[in-house]
């Protein structure tokens, strides 16, 4: 399988093919769809000896198109073992790991769990656009949705928008919609909160909270947050396994505050949370002021640790560090690094990174935050290792 959730296959004449909708080790027969220099496309027009993992998709809109889900196809064992092996193939081919310590994946329930969805709007009504294509889907019913999420995929009427963002807090059941360009004629369920992009931009106030790892959780209409709660439970917990029994941590590209809160209220001195967007930093200042944790609104690029510390976690967007959040990440000599990545492939570059600072990847644990998906996270823990590398900052190791 390659990153994209496409089957990688060979032609007669040795070119690569990605075959849409393919698994591993079965036959199928294909229509080339694309064709270029360097490999072709292709979908499936008859499966002739199929996957053990290969399955109906459960969901009804898989045969309308909808490109949501890549891997509705195939079986939740089958869709945990094919992500655990592409975190292994990446560390393997850009990280240059062998044996990649790739532990157990974490498993989570596959459907009702998506707290937001951006959504495309066609005519009025939301959709998601159809693999590979700018067509929209329109929706009445979303596997993966949240029911509170659902409704409004369903019932919602967005006027001549182009686009919308639907989050809600599922263990608070408020909700939030913003709309982008803007409100006008939008029609929802009357307790959700429906802002405009414009309106944001001006400094408009929307908000929804969710509870994660038994804290209540401030989050705008503009800031990032988890897709799914008990996914981020999860995260959580595993974050403060990575960085315990140490006492001080900096959490980098923080967010709301997430991993800054829960490691104060697991008794970690948090040094200092950095992150990069207003939004997001405001809701980490409210969201931390109880455990007292300096929220500084920086580009990490330009994050130098003012003192030594034990642990940096960082949790960046889907690039990953590169070489800059590498940087800041060991400006602080911390003796681990924990690092929360979406994308298994800058988890590659990452790891070739960190190794290159002095940093040894000790464990990652896929999490599978979003079943029925290509997408997979990891949470990884690297150690500082002087015998392999540069460490730089503050207190380098002898
Ligand atoms: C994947 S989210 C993680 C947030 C948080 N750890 C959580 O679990 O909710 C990445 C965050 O990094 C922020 N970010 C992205 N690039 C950044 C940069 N160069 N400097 C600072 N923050 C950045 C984004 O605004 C976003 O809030």
């Amino acid at each position: 399988m390659v990153a994209g959730g496409d089957a990688l296959a060979r032609g007669d004449d040795g070119k690569v093919v990605f075959v849409r909708g393919g698994l591993p080790g079965e036959a199928v027969r294909v229509r080339v769809v694309e064709s270029k220099k360097g490999f072709s496309r292709a979908e499936i027009e008859a499966v002739l000896e199929p996957s053990a993992w290969r399955t109906d998709p459960p969901c009804p809109n898989v045969a309308r198109g909808c490109g949501g889900c890549q891997w509705q196809h195939v079986t939740p064992e089958g869709q945990r073992a094919l992500k655990a092996e592409i975190v292994r193939d990446a560390l393997r081919r850009i990280a240059k790991i062998p044996e990649p310590p790739v532990r157990e994946t974490v498993a989570l329930p596959g459907t009702d769990y998506r707290t937001t969805m951006r959504a495309a709007v066609h005519h009025g009504r939301a959709g998601l656009r159809r693999a590979g294509s700018h067509e929209v889907v329109d929706l009445d019913l979303c596997l993966v949705a949240h029911p509170l999420v659902e409704e409004m995929l369903r019932d919602g009427r967005f006027g001549r928008a182009q686009e919308v963002e639907l989050r809600v807090g599922a263990r608070t059941g408020t909700r939030v919609a913003m709309v982008d360009p803007n409100a006008r004629d939008v029609r929802l369920p009357g307790d959700v909160v429906v802002v405009g992009i414009d309106e944001v931009r001006a400094g408009h106030a929307a908000a929804y909270s969710e509870v994660v790892a038994g804290r209540t959780w401030q989050i705008s209409a503009a800031s990032f947050f988890q897709a799914r709660p008990d996914g981020a439970d999860e995260l959580a917990r595993l974050v403060v396994e990575a960085v315990q029994p140490h006492a001080t941590a900096v959490d980098l590209y923080c967010g709301v505050g997430l991993f800054a809160g829960v490691l104060s209220d697991a008794g970690v001195e948090v040094l200092a949370a950095v992150e990069g967007d207003a939004s997001s930093a405001r809701d980490a200042r409210a969201n931390l002021a109880p455990s007292g944790v300096d929220v500084v609104e920086l580009d990490v690029h330009r994050w130098v640790a003012p003192g030594p510390v034990d642990v940096v976690v960082a949790d960046p967007s889907r690039n990953g560090l590169g070489t800059r959040g590498v940087d800041a990440a060991v400006s602080g000599a911390p003796e681990a690094v924990v690092l929360v990545s979406c994308d298994p492939a800058a988890l590659g570059r990452d790891t070739q990174l960190l190794g290159a600072a002095g940093y040894r990847l000790e464990w990652v644990i896929p999490v599978d935050m979003f079943p029925g998906t290509v997408h997979v996270e990891t949470v990884g823990r690297f150690i500082r290792d002087p015998a392999n590398g540069q460490v730089t900052g503050v207190t380098a190791a002898p």
